[in-house]
């Protein structure tokens, strides 16, 4: 979705706000631009389609000055033009704005602005906001900017300047993220973190209603109401190199491979072996009352809601806790009903996904108490919930999650173990519980040295153009993240199903050319899964089985194996999930698609 970096301080702002931009392009856009102002001139540029089109329209061009807002726009209003790609300006060509969100009251503003003489240029909500924005400006940026905020409905992370403020930058949040970095060479502001981590790790997060004036060496925040607040920066834990690609051909590859590390760094510090108990300190604030808890609803979206739906049967076996998991596009439109002691889970990886911010606002409303599992510290979800455990994960690039999904289900493990040890589960469990989390990472080396052998099995399929994903138990979200990683990423239809409902439907569809991937563990559920295999069989239909080692009769019946380590029953989703990346990931390569930016998607969904 579309991206802010901004820059006021000692250097040119060009080359800041291009490197920005680029840094930016993981989360799906389809223009860019970019406006610099140097005393009172302001330069602008702007270009359909990727950044490079942008850096070939500034061409050899010298843009001084040391002020500057840039944008990557995800179209909503408005085709991806150049007319529609921000900043937008006012008539005179006085205010330059970049806006991320969307303006709800857009229409009305715009038919009153044009009766007061605005001229649009844009099909763009956007642009109202840089006609209103000059429509109130007397000499004080911030104030124009607040009076604005008061007109609009909707949500903004916008960025503005005007000609005759130089050397200033005005910013302002509601919904749409907006961060503050502070360096010694001058001061950012950003959509996300990685905008800016390449010049420093020190931010400080911006409230909704709250907007700022930033300067080279200072930053001041008020809210709306023009109360000053004080707030000071914040260190966050990415790296620069995080955020490139170090030797890989995809962010997505590199986040597949970083994948023991995100379980060790999720379990780190974390876990009392003796005791078989975790530690998870971000739950202390509700501790009393969260271990008394019995009904828990996770909320989430896309791959994070498949975490959630593998985390209810983790709780089931390790909790006496009732989990229901909701998608959180569905959820705030229900009658919510919540029996009391009723905790709300929002997971996600960005924190500032607006459906799961949305239901967690409604539950809010309805008296529940909220937890956050969240890779983004500082984000939305995570300031929006009452207590919760941070994945520890690093920015996660590749717009197709894989390591996040693994690290929550490393974090719901750990959550369900110190409930369940707070009720019945024995102290035996709990040791054995930790001690298979702890071989997890080995185990997932092991599957990622298969590698090859999984690139030889897209090879094979990858022309297939329908494939079933079929699990029970442990393996259905399994079946379902499979089936979202491959429809993603290489445009190849797929569908996850409950093993237990082909036969009420999808086994129609079963022929020699559709391709089934069967996630089988050695568990309760192995002789069903067998038995929907045979029926597959029978139909001729192909079969790649994600199987546990040791199991010598699915080689029988499947056309290919891929073993996954031995492990408990609840941790078996940990490691089947990986074949399902490099299958997903491989069969994308050799069909030559943008694997990191897959069309029409965006990294963090921030409209609903
Ligand atoms: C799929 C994918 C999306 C996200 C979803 C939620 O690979 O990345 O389905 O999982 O948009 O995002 P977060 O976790 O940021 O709330």
């Amino acid at each position: 979705m579309c991206g802010i970096i901004c820059y006021v301080g000692k250097d040119k702002a060009e080359p800041i706000l291009i490197e920005g931009l680029k840094r930016l392009e993981y989360r799906g856009y389809d223009s860019a631009g970019l406006a610099v102002q140097d005393g009172d001139q302001i330069c602008c540029h702007r270009a359909k389609g990727k950044i490079i089109e942008l850096e070939k329209k500034i061409g050899d061009m010298t843009i001084p000055g040391n002020t500057g807002i840039a944008h990557t726009r995800w179209a909503t209003h408005g085709e991806p033009t150049e007319a529609n790609a921000h900043p937008h300006s006012d008539n005179d060509g006085n205010v330059f704005v970049i806006h991320n969100g969307i303006i709800e009251n857009y229409y009305s503003l715009k038919k009153n602005l044009k009766k007061s003489g605005a001229v649009f240029k844009s099909e763009t909500d956007t642009e109202v906001l840089a006609h209103l924005i000059a429509s109130y400006f007397d000499g004080d940026l911030n104030k124009a900017v607040r009076q604005t905020m008061a007109k609009v409905e909707g949500t903004f992370g916008m960025a503005v300047i005007h000609k005759q403020v130089p050397d200033e930058i005005v910013v302002a949040r509601r919904g749409s993220p907006l961060i503050i970095g502070v360096s010694d060479g001058g001061t950012f502001a950003a959509s996300d973190v990685s905008a800016m981590v390449r010049y420093t790790n020190k931010v400080v997060h911006l409230n909704d209603n709250e907007l700022a004036t930033i300067t080279a060496d200072d930053f001041t925040i008020s809210t709306g109401q023009a109360q000053t607040v004080q707030r000071s920066a914040e260190t966050v834990e990415w790296a620069a190199e995080d955020a490139d690609l170090n030797g890989f051909p995809h962010f997505m590859l590199k986040e597949i491979y970083e994948q023991p590390d995100t379980i060790q760094n999720a379990i780190r510090g974390r876990i009392d072996r003796g005791e078989g108990v975790p530690k998870l300190g971000g739950l202390s604030p509700v501790w009393e009352q969260l271990k008394e808890c019995r009904h828990i609803v996770i909320v989430a979206c896309g791959t994070s809601y498949y975490a959630g739906c593998e985390a209810k049967y983790v709780f089931e076996k390790l909790t006496e806790i009732d989990v229901t998991v909701a998608l959180a596009s569905e959820f705030r439109y229900r009658k919510l009903n919540f029996a009391p002691n009723t905790f709300i889970i929002a997971m996600s990886q960005s924190g500032e996904t607006a459906d799961t911010l949305a239901a967690i606002r409604e539950a809010r409303r309805k008296g529940a108490s909220l937890l956050g599992i969240v890779n983004v510290v500082g984000s939305s979800i995570a300031r929006e919930t009452d207590a919760g455990v941070y994945n520890h994960a690093g920015p996660e690039i590749g717009v197709a999650s894989t390591k996040i999904f693994i690290s929550q289900l490393t974090v719901l493990t750990l959550m369900a173990l110190l409930l369940g040890r707070h009720q019945n589960l024995s102290l035996t469990d709990g040791v054995e519980t930790i001690r298979a989390l702890e071989a997890l990472p080995d185990q997932v080396k092991d599957i990622l040295s298969k590698a090859n052998d999984i690139q030889a099995i897209a090879e094979k399929y990858h022309k297939h153009g329908n494939w079933l994903f079929l699990g029970r138990k442990y393996g259905y979200p399994i079946a379902m993240e499979g089936a979202l990683k491959l429809k993603e990423i290489s445009y190849i239809h797929a569908e996850g199903y409950a093993a237990g409902e082909m036969k009420h439907g999808p086994i129609a569809l079963i022929n020699p050319k559709m391709p089934t991937v069967a996630i089988i563990f050695q568990d309760s559920m192995y002789e069903k899964m067998i038995s929907n295999i045979q029926e597959i069989k029978s139909r001729r239909g192909p079969i790649i089985a994600i199987a546990t080692e040791g199991d010598e009769k699915i080689r029988e019946l499947a056309d290919d194996v891929i073993y996954i380590p031995k492990t408990l029953d609840i941790l078996n989703p940990i490691l089947s999930v990986v074949p399902c990346q490099l299958l997903a990931y491989y069969c994308a390569q050799l069909l030559g698609r943008n694997i990191d930016k897959p069309r029409n998607l965006a990294k963090s969904v921030t409209v609903e």
